[in-house]
């Protein structure tokens, strides 16, 4: 415990509310720059969730949190009657940032459930997004626990994407998990996928683990299979950005593939989330929208064209993996094994 405390102190939190600005770790220059952001209004956070500069379904939901403080304020202030309904149409706008971590959605749904007609509406709303922030702090302390007291001594990971302090409001999900069984002694090896196109994991995960002084090695995605069938990897261990009431698990582009893999080479899979992730309005898989976002990410790395002139690409950032390829559902309510509708709605 005490060393998971340590690791959680050491973490870094992409986000700082300063009251009448929010503060963002621009994670598009992650790992050479650490370069901070100063958001000020509700449209240019919209443009740092679109944009990446801020990634990760618990840390989107965050930072909007944080924007329909600062929208509500801009609203209040101007005088205009109405201003609620004013307020309201600025955070359907931030609601399409991106589509398929809900936990845009629930953070906005949590503000907007507040009642606006006391005499500080707007203090009302700060304490309630900053309630949202300490809350996935403190989950991320349970999730870690949950999910590192899963694994054996002696194991082998891998993880995919990136779930750290960068995604969340504190040590993070699965990566979280992974630093709680590092600490507690139990991990030989940790593997991270690079996660093309945008490299969430040789960029922002190396990145974190490198701050906690715990190696890691990276992979291209491509060889997750073979990682499994050549290494005896114990543990497929991923975050998500939305898991349906069926346990479908959206997360980043090249999960499904690794679950695959893992399911072909009896790897046991692990999904760490906290609840805002789970959407029991979604019933299945098929029901979550998945992102598309520009080709250019794919043809170009770094600014830098890499595919011949004239590729076109198609970039969905997001897949579907079934509910019955998931052997452990960990969130703070409880963890489940082999994930199905009536476990998931027994925690509701
Ligand atoms: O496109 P991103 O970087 O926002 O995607 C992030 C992921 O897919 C993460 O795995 C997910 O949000 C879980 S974060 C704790």
């Amino acid at each position: 415990m005490k060393q998971a405390e340590t690791a959680l102190e050491k973490c870094f939190q992409p986000m700082c509310w300063q009251h009448d600005h929010l503060q963002l770790l621009d994670q598009r220059l992650l790992p050479h720059q650490e370069q901070w952001l100063r958001l000020e209004g509700i449209n240019q956070v919209a443009d740092a969730i679109r944009d990446l500069a801020v990634r990760g379904a618990p840390a989107i939901g965050i930072t909007a949190a944080y924007g329909a403080v600062l929208a509500a304020r801009a609203c209040w202030q101007s005088g205009v009657t109405g201003w609620q309904e004013a307020w309201v149409g600025e955070l359907a706008q931030l609601a399409q940032a991106r589509p398929t971590a809900v936990n845009l959605r629930w953070a906005l749904a949590r503000m907007q459930s507040i009642d606006l007609s006391i005499a500080d509406p707007v203090n009302r709303l700060e304490q309630e997004a900053i309630a949202i922030h300490r809350e996935d702090i403190a989950c991320n302390r349970e999730l870690a626990k949950a999910g590192s007291a899963l694994i054996g001594p002696d194991s082998k990971v891998l993880t995919h994407c990136n779930t750290g302090p960068l995604a969340t409001g504190a040590i993070g999900t699965a990566l979280g998990v992974i630093i709680a069984a590092w600490q507690q002694g139990k991990l030989s090896n940790i593997y991270a996928d690079e996660t093309r196109p945008w490299l969430q994991g040789s960029r922002l995960t190396a990145w974190e683990l490198n701050r906690h002084q715990i190696p890691c090695q990276l992979i291209i995605d491509g060889a997750a299979a073979w990682l499994m069938a050549s290494q005896a990897i114990d543990w497929l261990i991923v975050g998500a950005d939305r898991v349906a009431a069926n346990g479908d698990v959206a997360n980043k582009i090249g999960t499904y593939s690794a679950m695959l893999a893992a399911k072909a080479h009896a790897v046991k899979t692990m999904v760490v989330v906290p609840w805002s992730t789970v959407d029991m309005d979604t019933d299945c898989g098929d029901d979550i929208p998945i992102e598309q976002r520009n080709g250019s990410e794919i043809v170009t790395i770094a600014g830098q064209q890499i595919a011949a002139d004239q590729a076109q690409a198609w970039n969905p950032v997001f897949d579907i993996t079934p509910a019955k390829l998931v052997d452990f559902l960990v969130t703070e309510r409880g963890v489940i094994a082999n994930p199905e509708y009536s476990k998931i709605a027994a925690l509701v």
